[in-house]
């Protein structure tokens, strides 16, 4: 299993390493990164956004949103625009985030058509991002596949709508297919309530409908995790 490890001492060491890690390894070229969002991104996205970088080359993505308007303070995008895009100058040509203002099955459908337009993909052809940045939940799941949720097994989708029940909530995800076709993945994973869950994910048994995250992490696709002490259980 290609899967490497850091162990940092505290959330924002770890988050400043990952930070460094994307941006290293998509700088002076074009290229794709698809963002996630929750809490922890937040910290990381303002060391990108401190650091010096050509965003002219990079065309950001989105691994998942909550079918909010992009104002929402649960927008995904909007956690982005406020510590990234906007403060690091993201040109908007080059942000293609989920269009959520649009019902969940549309936005989905239009998030797909956006996805297989850019990357001009033949018909079947999964998007080979350059840089995924996922986390996992307490629940193990991983973008906004969660425990329990059939798409998990999805081989050949790009991006679907999915209800989450126990938020009672729509969300537009990627799916496994493109999650393991990531030229490179890296994992930020902060705080003790990831330590069980990620022993869980990471360990010998397989059940990706029960820990969401093994839909990448086991199947010898790329990733590097970046966690702190905490969720390393030390
Ligand atoms: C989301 C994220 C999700 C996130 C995990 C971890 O929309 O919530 O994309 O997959 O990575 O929920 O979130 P925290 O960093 O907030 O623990």
């Amino acid at each position: 299993m290609s899967f490497e490890r850091e162990v940092h001492s505290s959330p924002e060491a770890a988050a400043a390493a990952c930070a460094l890690h994307i941006l290293d390894s998509l700088a002076g070229r074009t290229a794709t990164l698809a963002l996630s969002g929750g809490t922890t991104p937040r910290m990381m996205f303002a060391e990108m956004a401190r650091r010096p970088f050509d965003w002219t080359r990079l065309h950001i993505f989105w691994v998942d949103e909550r079918a909010v308007p992009p104002g929402d303070e649960q927008s995904n995008y909007r956690l982005a625009r406020e510590h990234l895009l906007e403060p690091a100058g993201v040109p908007a040509a080059n942000v293609h985030r989920i269009e959520t203002e649009l019902p969940p099955f549309e936005a989905a459908k239009r998030y797909q058509a956006v996805i297989r337009e850019f990357f001009a993909l033949s018909e079947g052809e999964l998007p080979r991002f350059d840089m995924i940045h996922r986390g996992i939940g307490a629940d193990a799941h991983t973008a906004s596949l969660f425990p329990g949720e059939p798409l998990i097994h999805d081989e050949a989708g790009i991006a679907a709508a999915v209800y989450v029940e126990k938020f009672k909530q729509f969300r537009v995800t990627l799916l496994p297919g493109v999650l393991r076709a990531a030229r490179q993945t890296a994992m930020l994973v902060c705080g003790a309530d990831k330590a069980a869950p990620m022993a869980a994910i990471t360990g010998p048994t397989r059940d990706p409908l029960r820990w969401p995250a093994q839909v990448v992490t086991g199947t010898g696709a790329p990733e590097r995790w970046f966690i702190d002490e905490a969720a390393a259980g030390l």
